[in-house]
């Protein structure tokens, strides 16, 4: 059979990273590819327990077909957990989704026409760029620096359907956006009428101090906010959510509906159950202790180990380092050499919707102990400063 695939599907790729993690499966591999949250921090106990209670308590209820905006209580508790972090809405506004991917997804169908611009951070999500390529966007790369995009740069995207924006510890550059340009970003968004879409899956790993107020929370009903309890309870769970304005609210939940009807009303009882007597407030510290631990191995490991050259700023939480090999060096080209020596990370190329900065490469600092962070990075150290060598041989 010669099946003719929609256009949309010739937009579909294999993800880098999933094509990464299945190399990081080898035994010995030292794997710095990979977002995964440590397995260690997951609240085995307490989602035993919820399950446990949810299946004694309301059993067929949570079996049954469920309402496609989200389990009642669970959209109350969001809201009210958003309001302490100075975001107002209504749990109306809440749409439980499949992960905060979905909401990505959905985001994607009821925004996007093919040809509409898109203006995204440059390096960026690159879950994001696949979520929304099927729709055929142009991608609009904001220019940035060390404080996040340029509100000027959002001019450029006039006429976007979306900015879509990351403002804490950002996947995949480990950066975060400051107060004063939050309000500068959202002040030229609204000006330009351009709406924004702000992903925040990592705004509670914070290891120094609680990152300011939320793009949507300045920026009252031109902001889709897209949250995520994938790294603060675990990933497997697959619950995340978004809050979206009256106005388009109703066409997420419609494209909510014939995606999947609804997200797992289980799990949704389960997490509520885990979270509704305040668990996070209890666990989310131990998170961050633990990834500042690693995020400060990782960082001495690459003060020690990595060749002159090499640059990176220091995360204030999140996940990810975002590292800058000497000029000539492409990261791509290399993993090869790195995976050989036992250890893997994503080049930086997978990040960017326009050509892209070959000499980058992310690396987790959350998902290995810092024994194994120190090896891996010695080994990286090693394939570089050889690449190094050889292309100074060559110059
Ligand atoms: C920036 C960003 N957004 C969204 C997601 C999707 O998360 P989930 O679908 O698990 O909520 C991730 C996952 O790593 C991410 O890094």
């Amino acid at each position: 059979m010669n099946w003719t695939l929609a256009r949309r599907a010739e937009r579909l790729n294999p993800s880098l990273i999933r094509e990464i993690l299945k190399i990081t499966e080898r035994p010995g591999m030292i794997s710095l590819a990979g977002g995964l949250p440590a397995a260690d921090t997951f609240p085995v106990e307490a989602v035993r327990e919820a399950s446990a209670r949810v299946l004694a308590d309301t059993p067929r209820e949570a079996l049954q077909y469920a309402a496609s905006e989200g389990y009642g209580p669970l959209r109350e508790w969001v809201a009210a957990d958003l309001a302490a972090q100075g975001l107002h809405a209504d749990a109306s506004q809440v749409l439980i989704t499949t992960g905060s991917q979905q909401g990505l997804d959905l985001v994607g169908k009821v925004l996007i026409d093919p040809g509409s611009p898109v203006a995204v951070e440059s390096p960026t999500y690159l879950g994001a760029l696949m979520a929304f390529a099927p729709c055929e966007p142009r991608f609009v790369p904001l220019a940035s620096d060390d404080e996040g995009p340029l509100p000027e740069s959002l001019r450029a995207a006039r006429g976007a359907r979306l900015a879509y924006l990351l403002p804490n510890f950002q996947n995949p550059s480990g950066r975060s956006i400051g107060d004063a340009r939050r309000d500068e970003l959202v002040a030229e968004a609204q000006r330009l009428g351009l709406p924004i879409v702000e992903d925040n899956p990592y705004g509670e790993l914070w290891f120094d101090a609680p990152p300011p107020r939320p793009l949507a929370a300045r920026a009252a009903d031109a902001a889709i906010y897209l949250g995520s309890f994938s790294k603060v309870l675990a990933p497997g769970l697959r619950l995340g959510y978004l809050v979206a304005p009256k106005a388009v609210y109703p066409k997420l939940l419609q494209a909510k509906q014939a995606a999947d009807l609804h997200t797992p009303g289980f799990n949704q009882r389960i997490v509520y159950e885990v979270v509704k007597d305040g668990l996070l407030a209890r666990h989310v510290p131990t998170i961050r202790a633990l990834y500042r631990a690693r995020r400060d191995a990782m960082r001495a490991a690459l003060e020690r180990h990595l060749p002159p050259g090499c640059r990176w700023s220091v995360p204030a939480g999140g996940m990810f380092f975002w590292v800058e090999l000497p000029a000539g060096l492409d990261a791509t080209a290399l993993l090869p050499q790195a995976v050989d020596a036992g250890v893997a990370y994503v080049p930086g190329a997978a990040f960017y919707c326009e050509a892209p900065r070959a000499h980058t490469l992310r690396l987790s600092f959350v998902t290995m102990e810092p024994e194994r962070i120190e090896t891996g990075v010695a080994a990286l150290g090693r394939v570089f400063a050889q690449a190094l060598h050889a292309l100074k041989e060559v110059a």
